[in-house]
């Protein structure tokens, strides 16, 4: 029977951008469900934007823009980042939904009528001022322990003592200043300890991995304590029904938003809500998250479906952090880097082939080494992969008119690859992609082996050889495209473009059983180019660049500005320049040097417009440049500013040039 899974990714936060950790996330589900669907499994794939609490209200009323506004604007940037990495989102909806307003008033009125909540009142620091309750990252203070200044109302960073907010020494409120005062509020807790049981039983099932039901264990054999699901106006959520200032706590409606983007999604496709959702449902549900929400999802979770009558998920599959260059994302090391910044610099499925090496199944960190990034990215998918199609496609395109030969040389090397369909079918099912990998990598070097074995080059000499030629082409083809559908869900461009250059679009996972014998390919196009350092480079340079504090900063809790003032803009000082010499680089494939005349003087500066122009056709144009950027020590010497350009990249760069009449030298307002 096909397989019903409804797949979700944890929802990210509207308060930031998509970063690198989030893609990690993301890529590993797509690949996933991407997997699913080309097995011919039914996969649904939603997620949605985090929206609610005090963080989302607090920077609506920082930045000016009303809040629904807000959000609107963050989820749309984040649908086309994850657009921009090839995320199959099937929905991508927002937790300020309708859907989920109804979907949460549901599940807490049947937890209420199951005896499952209770009220208590609980003593917290007031802002007399802003006359709002404060979450501990909106106290500082004195570490009750070692009594650094500074700290934050939970831990202190400099001793690592955790204490309560209350404990801090010299409060005060990061959001007004006054000094907060403690103040009675009546709570709405949720029983979790009614689940203890139960969820020894649950995380003990299959439903998380071993080493994640060993950390669950100690909580759950310490004891689980009540859940406090409310909090006090103000605050930007749901209010909680019968009552008029109590407010459902973000993760008590974020992972009911999963509920909510598939409801939202089922409505408009003729899909039954129930058939996933009811408590004896023969679908499935997984979520793929991140290490550090597990107890919400593996502890809070299921207990509030199992409380209120729904089926509890079939599987949580969590993965670790992202480090880069061996630590943790950082902003000055130009490591802490957005998707948008990538995807200005470098190719998605760069990145989703290097996290897919990297991927296996567990919880460990994953550490993105720029150096290996590139080189194992070329060495793989460009020196072994495409270069197996690259190398027989023009012999059969202008040998061959276009035609495989219809026998297969070497039947036992193919049996190999037809082999090879279930080992790694098995691998992808754990996500474990990293060994998934390694089978389809040692397939090539076999594939490539077999072809310098045979030199077709050396064979087209001698013409009583020229059959041979064919055959052993048309056996390089098909190992290729047996490696194309292998790496589909990892690169669905890349497979595209394969299945479609040997004219069988869409590939389907059984389609590397069969061989194609005696059937027309098309033209061979190049399927993926290098993957070049100096992108890498001006990536980093551009995340370094991009200003103190960071939207997308996952430790940035504090509320940010997404706008710049007048005066940050009048910092940039920008000229007009014209283009007096320009010249190739060697040892870098998309950098032009360029000799630029400011009016009153001369300086170099490096371009990545190599792709798009030729050296002669810049000289004696005009263009823009930002004249005090800080010079930039690259591989091939110091840039002197940068000149600016508009399009993706690629061919598709487009130098800005001022209209005539403009001098060098002249600003640029
Ligand atoms: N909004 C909550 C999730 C609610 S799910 C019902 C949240 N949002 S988040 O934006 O902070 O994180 C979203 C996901 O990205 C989480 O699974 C988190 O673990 C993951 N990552 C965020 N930073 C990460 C890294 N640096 N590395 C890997 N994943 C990380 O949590
Ligand atoms: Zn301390």
């Amino acid at each position: 029977m096909t397989r019903r899974i409804l797949v979700t990714s944890a929802l990210p936060n509207a308060n930031g951008s998509i970063h690198l950790g989030h893609l990690l996330e993301h890529i590993q589900t797509d690949i996933w469900v991407r997997f699913q669907k080309l097995r011919g499994n039914h996969a649904i794939y939603v997620c949605a934007d985090d929206t609610h609490g005090a963080g989302t209200m607090l920077k609506s009323e920082q930045v000016g823009v009303p809040v629904e506004e807000m959000i609107e604007q963050v989820r749309k940037e984040h649908v086309s980042d994850f657009a921009g990495f090839l995320i199959g989102h099937d929905n991508f909806y927002s937790t300020h939904s309708q859907e989920n307003q109804d979907l949460s008033e549901l599940i807490y009125t049947r937890l209420q009528a199951a005896g499952l909540i209770f009220t208590k009142t609980v003593e917290q620091l007031f802002d007399p001022e802003r006359a709002m309750f404060l979450a501990d990252r909106f106290v500082k203070g004195l570490c009750p322990r070692c009594s650094t200044d500074d700290q934050y109302g939970d831990n202190c960073e400099a001793c690592g003592a955790t204490y309560d907010a209350t404990d801090l020494k010299n409060p005060r409120s990061v959001l007004s200043g006054a000094t907060p005062v403690l103040k009675g509020s009546e709570h709405y807790f949720f029983d979790l300890a009614q689940y203890t049981d139960h969820l020894k039983r649950w995380t003990k099932s299959g439903a998380v991995q071993p080493e994640v039901a060993n950390k669950l264990a100690e909580w759950l054999d310490e004891g689980l304590k009540a859940w406090d699901i409310s909090r006090d106006a103000p605050y930007f959520g749901f209010v909680i029904p019968g009552t008029t200032d109590k407010y459902f706590y973000v993760w008590m409606d974020a992972p009911i938003g999963y509920m909510a983007s598939f409801k939202n999604f089922a409505q408009s496709n003729n899909i039954s809500f129930d058939d996933y959702w009811k408590a004896d449902s023969t679908a499935e549900v997984h979520h793929f998250i991140g290490k550090d929400i597990v107890n919400f999802h593996a502890l809070f979770w299921p207990a509030v479906l199992h409380g209120s009558g729904f089926r509890q998920p079939t599987r949580i599959h969590t993965h670790g952090f992202i480090t880069v260059n061996g630590t943790k994302m950082s902003k000055s090391r130009g490591t802490f880097i957005n998707a948008g910044t990538y995807l200005a610099h470098l190719n998605p499925e760069y990145l989703r082939y290097y996290y897919a090496t990297k991927l296996n199944g567990t919880v460990d960190d994953i550490d993105i080494n720029l150096d290996d990034f590139v080189a194992r990215v070329n060495s793989d998918l460009v020196g072994k992969v495409v270069n197996i199609a690259s190398r027989c496609a023009g012999f059969i395109t202008k040998q061959f008119d276009g035609m495989l030969a219809d026998q297969i040389d070497d039947e036992s090397l193919w049996a190999h690859f037809t082999q090879a369909s279930d080992e790694i079918a098995e691998f992808y099912e754990a996500s474990d992609t990293s060994k998934a990998v390694r089978i389809i990598t040692a397939l090539a070097d076999r594939a490539n082996q077999y072809i310098a074995a045979h030199a077709p080059w050396t064979m087209i000499k001698e013409e009583s050889r020229r059959e041979d030629v064919q055959l052993v082409c048309t056996q390089g083809i098909n190992m290729f495209m047996s490696l194309a559908v292998y790496l589909q869900p990892i690169l669905p461009r890349m497979a595209q473009a394969s299945a479609e250059f040997l004219k069988v679009a869409p590939f389907t996972w059984e389609r590397a059983q069969t061989p194609l014998l005696g059937t027309p390919i098309a033209p061979y196009q190049p399927l993926f180019t290098r993957m070049e350092t100096s992108s890498v480079d001006l990536m980093v340079e551009a995340s370094r660049a991009s200003t103190s504090a960071q939207p997308g900063d996952a430790t940035e809790q504090t509320p940010d500005d997404s706008t710049i003032s007048i005066d940050d803009f009048l910092k940039v000082d920008l000229r007009v320049a014209r283009i007096t010499a320009a010249e190739e680089v060697e040892g870098a494939d998309k950098l032009l040097k360029l000799s630029l005349d400011l009016g009153d003087h001369q300086r170099e500066v490096f371009s990545g417009i190599k792709s798009a122009y030729a050296p002669a056709d810049l000289v004696g144009r005009l263009t823009v440049v930002v004249a005090n950027l800080a010079p930039r020590k690259m591989r091939f010497g110091v840039s002197q500013g940068m000149v600016l350009a508009a399009g993706p990249g690629g061919e598709d760069v487009f130098l800005l040039s001022p209209d005539s009449g403009a001098q060098p030298g002249m600003t640029v307002r």
